[in-house]
């Protein structure tokens, strides 16, 4: 039997990353992880590879789009799946094997296979038992199914199976207008279907600020994305590898078929925590099946955290990395902290579109005495030069004390452009401290500091 001082299941960004952040404070660590290769959803099936796509699909999109405007001429290139696939599995590869070798040079052991927790300071892997003086639970999420819906991989698809289809479907339904379905959804249109979103609600992407939201369905309609909003998906029936998913209109009740080659169920995700043995320990859990934490990650047993996906908060990849480092700085006897009012949402459409903080909604909810500031990319040199300039900047601050409060872009790089408000936020800036900030002419984050200016006396380019 081994024994450590902390045995971390799961090595998606939250595992991994405390495990790494655990051993660089001193404690021995063991990472269990019953995949082939480690990374978890994130590297494996998630964001990573839905990158790789992204990024491919959209220099096709260029291709067919923009090249011969700026001279570049010839035939658009045709796509080779095959090929792109094999890509894909590179990147995929590239990056798992970066974290075995970040285990080994920080001396992790990776104990392979599925782990449950018999008692508190016992991990089970196989038949062995090994020993730890504190155990973090990074297990993840799992595709949360629909009633009706029976996902084959194959026809009727979650976001994994979306990543490698025989081949690009002539006619893609997607079930679910929030990030994966609009992304995954935007790499198929590009590749050449046809691809129709069904959505519950009235607005896509629910959460995001509201003008944004409706700037981003227009920009994806004029990319060719068709929508049915309002609608909830009932079933969906395959015959002969075609699919036909019904649905239901809220507003009358009407009942719609729509037909396709193969169907994504994007309508979330749920936490992954089978096989754990959690109920026998008597681990205390939310009503929609997180581990239940306090403010340190500790559940209601001695002994056992709790990070990312399985508790509470966003699902994102980066939420449980700060957790994880955070955890191991208090199992390391520091004292470990995450801001959850500076977290960052990206989605990775083009164009990209990141947030955080506040949304317009919110403020007014909350009775908050706000301004706005918005900038366009129309006025932004190069994004103009780029055939990047759909899309704008739009921060919120306090009307009192010019604090910014949230920040919303929906514009070229987007999700990079966001972290300079992020530290802003962090550092409890005001809008004008973005505003008197130079920033290097011609860039993208010119658009972010013409909203600061924006908030104060004024952009200048608008
Ligand atoms: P989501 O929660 O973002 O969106 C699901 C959508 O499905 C909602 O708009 C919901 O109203 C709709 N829906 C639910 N039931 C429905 C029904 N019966 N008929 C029609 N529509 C229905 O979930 P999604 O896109 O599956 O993503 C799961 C998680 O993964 C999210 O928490 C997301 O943040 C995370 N993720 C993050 C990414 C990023 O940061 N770029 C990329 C991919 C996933």
């Amino acid at each position: 039997m081994s024994s450590y001082d902390v045995i971390i299941i799961g090595s998606g960004p939250g595992g991994y990353v405390c495990a790494i952040r655990c051993a660089q404070l001193g404690l021995k660590v063991a990472c269990v992880e019953g995949r082939e290769t480690l990374g978890g959803t994130c590297l494996n099936v998630g964001c990573i590879p839905s990158k790789a796509l992204l990024h491919a699909s959209h220099q096709l999109h260029e291709a067919e789009h923009n090249f011969a405007k700026m001279g570049l001429k010839g035939k658009a290139p045709s796509v080779d799946w095959k090929q792109m696939l094999s890509y894909k599995d590179d990147v995929i590869s590239g990056n798992t094997s970066g974290i075995e070798f970040l285990f080994k040079k920080n001396k992790i052991d990776w104990i392979k296979g599925w782990a449950s927790i018999p008692e508190a300071g016992k991990v089970k892997v196989g038949d062995e038992v090994h020993e730890a003086k504190n155990i973090v639970i990074a297990s993840g999420s799992e595709v949360a199914t629909l009633p009706g819906v029976e996902i084959d991989e194959k026809t009727i698809v979650s976001s994994t199976g979306a990543l490698e289809l025989g081949k690009v479907p002539n006619k893609l339904v997607v079930i679910g207008a929030g990030v994966i379905g609009l992304e995954l959804g935007s790499v198929y249109k590009r590749l050449g279907a046809e691809v129709k979103v069904i959505e519950f609600l009235d607005t896509i992407t629910p959460g995001m600020d509201a003008e944004v939201s409706k700037s981003f369905q227009k920009l994806l309609k004029k990319q060719g994305l068709e929508f049915q909003l309002g609608a909830a998906v009932q079933g969906v029936d395959v015959k002969n590898n075609k699919a036909k998913v019904t649905y239901k209109l809220r507003k009358d009740d009407s009942e719609h078929t729509e037909d396709a080659d193969v169907v994504l169920v994007a309508t979330g995700r749920k936490p992954y925590t089978d096989g754990l043995g959690l109920e026998a320990l008597g681990i205390a859990m939310e009503k929609r099946g997180q581990i239940k934490t306090d403010a340190h990650w500790a559940t209601s047993v001695k002994g056992i955290y709790a990070i990312g996906d399985a508790i509470t908060g966003p699902m994102l990849a980066h939420k449980a990395e700060d957790e994880g480092m955070a955890v191991a700085e208090v199992l390391a006897g520091q004292k470990g902290h995450v801001n959850y009012n500076v977290i960052p949402g990206v989605i990775y459409t083009h164009p990209e579109v990141a947030s955080v903080g506040a949304t317009e909604e919110q403020l007014k909810e909350a009775g908050r005495n706000y301004k706005v500031g918005k900038f366009s990319f129309m006025g932004n040199g190069r994004a103009k030069a780029n055939f990047a300039a759909d899309g704008f900047v739009k921060i919120l601050a306090d009307k009192d004390t010019d604090r910014i409060l949230g920040a919303h872009i929906i514009g070229p790089m987007a999700g990079d452009l966001i972290h300079e408000i992020c530290v802003a936020m962090e550092f409890g800036a005001a809008a004008e401290d973005l505003a008197r900030t130079c920033h290097a002419h011609p860039t993208y984050s010119e658009a972010v500091r013409e909203a600061a200016l924006a908030c104060g006396d004024g952009a200048i380019h608008s």
